[in-house]
């Protein structure tokens, strides 16, 4: 079975401690965890050490940078580097998100970059991908997205892309509280599969995970997640309530 992934990104939310609890509280339940069941918390830089502590004696269980940069070190101020994740034991980094493609111009050709940094370094990219709200309304949401794969991934090696994880995210859902339907969701996640496959054959295409994003909650994660295609969320503002999350990890096939 494919990996499926119940992962949170915070965002820029939280105080420390209020980070501290969310985690001890969520921590503190029992999930029914295992290789191909597994949670992961996309937090704000300054709290990965506190983030990666916690979860010390939790199996299955990640932590996640929200980005890093393309280059391994020197003078880029206020930049979060792979060699930086490394050291403090982080495995994961969100990549790609609409937010950063937005408000900090991220093209796909910067991240066909980040993403070769980050698995040159054993860290596995959470690539995002997903249309805006215009293009879906024109229809042509699967022509955006083919592009995005293709500029930011289409380079990698069939065992390179096989580290990757895949988040759709299309941007009129997100924060928005308006959820793709798991047919809209399906859809494209068969898309994404199709195109992967057209480019790496059934057998790589098969193991990719594809995580939806956009307004997933407790109440609509177990529909959306027992789409054949669709392999777990990546969560935002659920993902800061602790009786919201837990459901939402109980949500995984
Ligand atoms: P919401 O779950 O708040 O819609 O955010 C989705 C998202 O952007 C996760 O990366």
């Amino acid at each position: 079975m494919r990996k499926q992934i119940a992962a949170a990104n915070w965002k820029m939310n939280l105080t420390l401690t209020e980070g501290e609890q969310l985690l001890d509280q969520l921590l503190s339940n029992k999930y029914e965890l295992n290789e191909n069941r597994q949670v992961v918390f996309a937090v704000p830089a300054p709290y990965l050490a506190m983030a990666q502590a916690k979860l010390a004696g939790h199996t299955n269980m990640a932590i996640a940078a929200q980005n890093c940069y393309s280059k391994k070190s020197g003078a880029y101020t206020g930049e979060t580097s792979v060699l930086m994740l490394q050291s403090l034991g982080i495995t994961h980094v969100v990549l790609g998100h609409s937010e950063r493609r937005e408000y900090f111009n991220e093209s796909n050709q910067l991240l066909a970059e980040k993403l070769n940094i980050a698995l040159e370094h054993n860290i596995t990219p959470i690539f995002c991908c997903g249309e805006p709200l215009q293009i879906r309304e024109a229809g042509t949401q699967n022509a955006y997205v083919a592009a995005q794969l293709e500029e930011s991934l289409y380079h990698l090696s069939a065992d390179q892309l096989k580290q990757v994880v895949i988040a759709y995210e299309p941007i009129w859902a997100i924060g928005t509280g308006k959820t793709a339907s798991s047919e809209q969701a399906q859809e494209m996640h068969a898309y994404i599969r199709a195109q992967l496959t057209e480019k790496y054959g059934e057998l790589v295409a098969n193991t990719i995970t594809i995580l939806y994003g956009g307004s997933v909650k407790a109440s609509n994660a177990k529909e959306l997640f027992s789409q054949p295609d669709v392999d777990g969320g990546l969560v935002g503002g659920a993902s800061l309530l602790v009786d919201e999350f837990k459901v939402i990890i109980d949500s995984l096939k």
